[in-house]
Parts: C-alpha cells; structure tokens; sequence
C-alpha cells in the first residue's frame, strides 16, 4: 500500500512495489486521455529550493494531466526562505494547503526532514548531491520499456559519480536486481563515493568495476548512463573547468559501441554528449525525459491514494 507514504530515496519502496508503479505507468502510456480527473480536486505543492527544469515541470504536468493543480515556488529567493523561515515550518505550512509535496533542496537529508514533520506525503526530487529518486523511477521505466526488463544486463555508468545524485540513486535502486555489471567511469576525483561503493555495491556482491576509460569500455555495455559534472558542487572554479570536459560522447566513439546499447542521461547536458548523437537510434534519453513524466503521474496516484481503476 503505497498511500500516504514518503519517497525519500529509492529503496523506500519494494521492488514489488517499484513494480505497481511501472505497471500503472504503463496503462498510462497506452491511454493518458483516461486519467485526466484522477486527481481533481487535489493540489500539488513543488518546493524548489534549486534550479530545475524536468523535474519541477514534469510533475506540474503530470499533475495538470491527472486534472490537479499545483502551488509551490522555483527559487528560494521567491519563499519566505529568504526571511530566514525554516524547513519544518515551511512544510507545516505547505501541508495545510495541498495534498503532496515535492521538494528539491540544496542541502543532503532536507526532504528526509521534511517528512519528519509532515502530514503529507513528501517526495525527494533531489537533496544534494545525495539522492534523486524519482530520476531514478524514470531510469528504470525508461529501462523496463526499451529492454523489457530491468536484468541481465551491464550499465556503464560516466562522468560525475561523487556529485551526481542521480547516479547513486540509480545504483542503489538496481542493487536488488539480478544479474547487473557496473563499469563506473569517471575521473580519478569524481569517482563514486566510498558509502555507496561499501554499503551497496560491495555490500550486496555486485559485479563492478572503476575505470577513467570510456572508449575501452564501451563494446561491453548495454547501457550506457552518461551524466554532466555537477558545477554547482564544486568547491572551486578551476578545478570544475578541469574536469568539465573529461568526456565527450559523439558518433565516432559510438561506433565501439553494441547496436543495441541504451544511451540514456538525466539531462541536462552540457558537452558530454555531441548533439549528432541525437539521431543516433540509441540516443533514448529525451524517451527518458516522456517517461519521467508519465512515472510521476503513476507515483502521485500511488501516493494520493486515488482510485486508478478507470
Ligand atoms: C539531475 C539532477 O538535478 O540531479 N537533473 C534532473 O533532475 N533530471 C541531473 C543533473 O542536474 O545533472
């Protein structure tokens, strides 16, 4: 029962239940027009405490597409945040007003807390560079549809393991399924941090391996999950515009890869992927970004607990 339940990070919900989500997904991907009032009558609320594009409009959309309203604010700097208001009571707040929150914050553990004082259901759409998962519901949507199944398969994971939220939430999730191989690409600086490689991929025997080598790597994977180096976390200048371009995925190293590999990438991208490669019948990730949206619709039904029967 997915009712009244936060979404903290990915492990939060059960596969089985990870699974009700995809299935609910996928009845709305076949007949979107059949959930437009699911949600009349509700109010969203998105809290943006960072920039964000697909995250922020997504769930307005998704929750616009299920015939709810949204409130909420882009910036702190438009929040009484920059009164000097705290979380918690920001949240309170919030939760007189809507039905379910969504929360993007700067700092790691800020949606964790959040739930701590919330009546509401509270969604974590990125806490730092911690978690982000419903990113990682899109990717392993995204996944699921393209391959049919989310097993038995190696993921190459480039550019900003230390910083990306995104990623460690997406290793974490494909932690409880079978028969998955990691090549992590990156840096020897923006390598994935030791609390995920000790307590998730060692932890739980999986098969990885760390490399500064994309080329090499490539003729091995069926998916390829490239990500931005994350500007914003960097401590300074020089060395972010050191690490920037590490790597750049365009269509003459493409031609190492399978025909059949997956290039998938949270957005938004800054050099890493060449815009040729968009044609390129592997480029999935603005596929990625459809499925986003519809995850979203499925998880605030789940979580609002309305009927899906349709
Ligand atoms: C990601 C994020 O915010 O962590 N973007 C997103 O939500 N799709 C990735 C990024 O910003 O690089």
């Amino acid at each position: 029962m997915l009712k009244g339940r936060h979404l903290i990070e990915p492990k939060d919900f059960s596969k089985e239940e990870l699974e009700e989500i995809f299935n609910l997904t996928d009845k709305i991907v076949e007949k979107p027009e059949k959930f437009n009032k699911k949600c009349s009558g509700k109010i969203l609320a998105n809290l943006f405490y960072e920039p964000s594009t697909r995250t922020r409009l997504s769930f307005e959309a998704a929750m616009f597409r299920l015939g709810g309203e949204v409130v909420g604010f882009s910036s702190a700097d438009s929040s009484s945040v920059s009164k000097g208001e705290s979380l918690s009571d920001t949240i309170r707040t919030v939760g007189c007003y809507s039905d379910i929150c969504v929360i993007r914050h700067p700092k790691e553990g800020a949606p964790k807390l959040a739930s701590l004082k919330s009546e509401i259901p509270i969604i974590n759409a990125g806490d730092g560079g911690h978690q982000h998962p419903t990113q990682t519901l899109t990717d392993l949507m995204t996944i699921r549809s393209i391959k049919g199944t989310i097993k038995n398969f190696t993921i190459g994971i480039c550019g900003d393991l230390k910083f990306g939220r995104t990623v460690h939430s997406l290793i974490k999730a494909l932690s409880r399924y079978d028969n998955i191989r990691f090549i992590l690409i990156s840096p020897e600086e923006l390598k994935i941090p030791d609390y995920i490689k000790d307590e998730v991929l060692i932890k739980n025997n999986l098969e990885f391996k760390e490399t500064e080598k994309l080329e090499s790597s490539l003729k091995d994977l069926d998916i390829l999950y490239m990500t931005r180096v994350q500007r914003e976390r960097f401590f300074n200048e020089a060395d972010y515009i050191r690490l920037k371009d590490s790597y750049r995925l365009d269509n003459k190293k493409l031609e190492l890869a399978k025909d059949d590999m997956i290039i998938l990438h949270p957005l938004p991208r800054v050099n890493e992927i060449a815009s040729e490669v968009d044609e390129d019948k592997r480029a999935k990730y603005f596929q990625q970004v459809k499925y986003g949206m519809f995850v979203r619709m499925a998880l605030i039904i789940k979580l609002l607990g309305v009927d899906e029967e349709c």
